[in-house]
């Protein structure tokens, strides 16, 4: 949560900050802010609200050769002025950006006594107590430090100060990272890439605990013990305009749109790579497929993908419960760690609680160089490109395509498992016309008044159900709940109403007659069924086809209802690239 950006060089610094906010802006939305660095003071501007449209040009602040900025999802304190980022000194010279939670800063602020606070932020004890430092007469670097090893929690910061022709930056448990410029000593240094990937796709990645000095170098040390570290950048291959919503209204549907070819791209891995993963497991016992969200969905059509497939029992759990099965634990069990972001906590704080029990970790991660992908003992590439809108949905069953083909590669059936998934990628492509879309945007204007729906899978497409679910909620805003076909005669059935929406998401597998037998009950109660299925069924009201791609179902029944989900929040006048109280990555427990 939270976005950061820091720039120094010659150009224009408030624009590349102002420009790199609205790409970070994903991460949190609710107020944002940017410090300028002066010879003899800090200039902050502030402001409550989406960045928007708002350009460098209305910023009437004086800037010098470097510029930090926030974009910020509240924890401590309100969505208020004060509370936005940056936060700065008792003498206003000192300025810094935050991401994550400082766990004792009320401890912290008990000491300062003689420090005026002027926000409910945890965050604001950070340039107090650098300044605190100063006083005793450190230098800048070294009182940065010397703070920062004061913290318990987790953080990522920026930090600037009047007068000093650098940036500090330093991380642990929440993403920074570094961008070398293409002009003389120019660095950029963002919570994620893309706010700097118009300007430079060479990286350097912080590691937890290091602190980057980025001035007329780039010198990176132990924030405890000061030890110097190298680390050689790294060249990223995304492309910059992947980054840009191009002549799409929002991410959303352009990244829907990119599921094109994102399941072809996701199972371009090497046989090599694919078979040593599938040894890991297959040597495994007692595994867990281990995510939070739309990742855990993965996870969980992960345990039906393996049963079906590979013959193979591998747990689920979701990333936050998980500590909760550490006595299951041996060093015998894989972790397989499901993500986007690569920088999710509670998918973090999993891999810790596995790891204290020797367990090896496997990452399926979209975010090359994220604390998943260095932190686990082996990782699988998304490889969907950067995905901007909050809600998942390429990364997704680019995830999806990857379990699958790990499931065949156990299976000792890599090569079918390639087929059909290339198979299915041709038939997404196909699929995703413009009337194809439209169809979907004609059901959403018909149901867009409902404030319930309900959404029914089995086997394969339960998960999926539960997905569907999610993408329906966080976007429209309209109550979804997805459910195994088989429950809703145990209770939920008792919320049908007259034309109450029940989408049905049916696979040509051994689960279709009893999937459809569940439609025709909640038809009898008055439900209006939206059948998403490979072949119309009198039960539909209305029809939404699939191809028939068979264990890659789950694949291609989501993605109608991610159109589905985007025109009902359109149509309901709702902002689906940001929706109300979440973010992307959430670096907070
Ligand atoms: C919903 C969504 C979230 C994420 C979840 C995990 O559309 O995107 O539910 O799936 O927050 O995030 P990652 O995948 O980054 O670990």
């Amino acid at each position: 949560m939270c976005g950061i950006i820091g720039y120094r060089g010659d150009k224009d610094s408030k624009r590349i900050v102002i420009e790199g906010l609205k790409s970070l802006e994903y991460r949190g939305y609710d107020s944002w802010g940017i410090a300028t660095v002066l010879n003899d003071r800090v200039a902050v501007f502030k402001k409550v609200g989406k960045i928007g449209g708002f350009s460098a040009d209305q910023l009437k602040m004086e800037a010098g050769r470097i510029a930090i900025g926030h974009t910020r999802w509240a924890t401590h304190g309100n969505v208020t002025e004060a509370n936005a980022h940056p936060h700065v000194s008792c003498d206003g010279k000192i300025a810094v950006v935050h991401n994550g939670i400082i766990e004792n800063y009320q401890e912290l602020k008990a000491e300062l006594k003689d420090h005026k606070f002027v926000s409910q932020t945890d965050t604001e004890i950070i340039p107090h107590l650098i300044e605190g430092y100063v006083r005793e007469g450190y230098g800048f670097v070294e009182a940065t430090k010397r703070a920062l090893s004061r913290l318990e929690g987790r953080f990522a910061v920026v930090a600037v100060m009047a007068g000093y022709d650098g940036l500090i930056g330093a991380r642990r448990g929440s993403p920074l990272v570094l961008g070398l410029g293409g002009g003389e000593r120019e660095y950029f240094i963002a919570s994620d890439i893309p706010a700097f990937l118009n300007h430079t796709r060479n990286v350097v990645f912080l590691e937890d605990n290091e602190l980057v000095v980025l001035n007329k170098d780039y010198r990176i040390m132990n924030i405890k013990t000061g030890e110097d570290i190298k680390r050689e950048p790294q060249h990223i291959d995304w492309d910059a305009a992947q980054a840009e919503k191009g002549d799409y209204p929002h991410f959303m549907i352009k990244e829907v749109l990119e599921q094109r070819d994102t399941v072809s791209r996701a199972i371009k891995q090497s046989d090599g790579e694919i078979m040593e993963v599938a040894k890991m497991l297959n040597d495994s016992f007692g595994s867990f497929f281990v995510a939070c969200g739309t990742a855990g969905k993965v996870a969980l059509a992960g345990t039906y993908l393996f049963s079906r497939i590979a013959n193979k029992h591998v747990n689920f759990s979701v990333s936050s419960e998980f500590p909760n099965y550490t006595h299951f634990l041996t060093d015998k069990t894989l972790m397989i760690v499901v993500s986007q972001s690569g920088e999710t906590a509670d998918t973090l704080e999993a891999m810790d609680a596995a790891r204290a029990k020797g367990v090896k970790i496997v990452g399926v991660v979209n975010v090359m160089g994220s604390t998943i992908t260095r932190q686990a003992d082996r990782f699988l590439l998304v490889k969907a490109g950067p995905e901007k809108c909050v809600a998942s949905t390429k990364a997704t069953t680019g995830q999806l395509a990857i379990v699958t083909l790990l499931a065949y590669a156990c299976a000792g059936r890599l090569e079918e498992g390639r087929e059909l998934l290339e198979d299915a990628s041709a038939k997404i492509n196909a699929i995703l016309t413009e009337e194809y879309v439209a169809n979907i945007r004609a059901l959403a204007e018909k149901i867009k008044g409902w404030e319930s729906m309900y959404i029914i899978g089995r086997g394969l497409n339960y998960p999926m159900a539960l997905e569907a679910a999610i993408k329906v909620q966080e976007v429209s805003y309209i109550h979804a709940e997805g459910f195994a076909g088989g429950e809703l005669k145990h209770g939920p059935i008792a919320l049908i109403s007259n034309g109450t929406p029940c989408i049905v998401l049916v696979a040509n597998d051994e689960t279709k007659p009893d999937i459809l037998s569940n439609a025709v009950e909640v038809k009898a109660r008055g439900g209006f069924i939206i059948g998403v299925a490979p072949k119309n069924n009198e039960v539909f009201d209305f029809w939404i086809p699939v191809p028939d791609v068979g264990n890659a179902s789950p694949i291609v029944n989501i993605i109608p209802v991610q159109i589905l989900a985007y025109h009902l929040a359109v149509l309901r006048g709702c902002n689906p690239d940001m929706p109300r109280n979440l973010a992307k990555s959430v670096t907070v427990k």
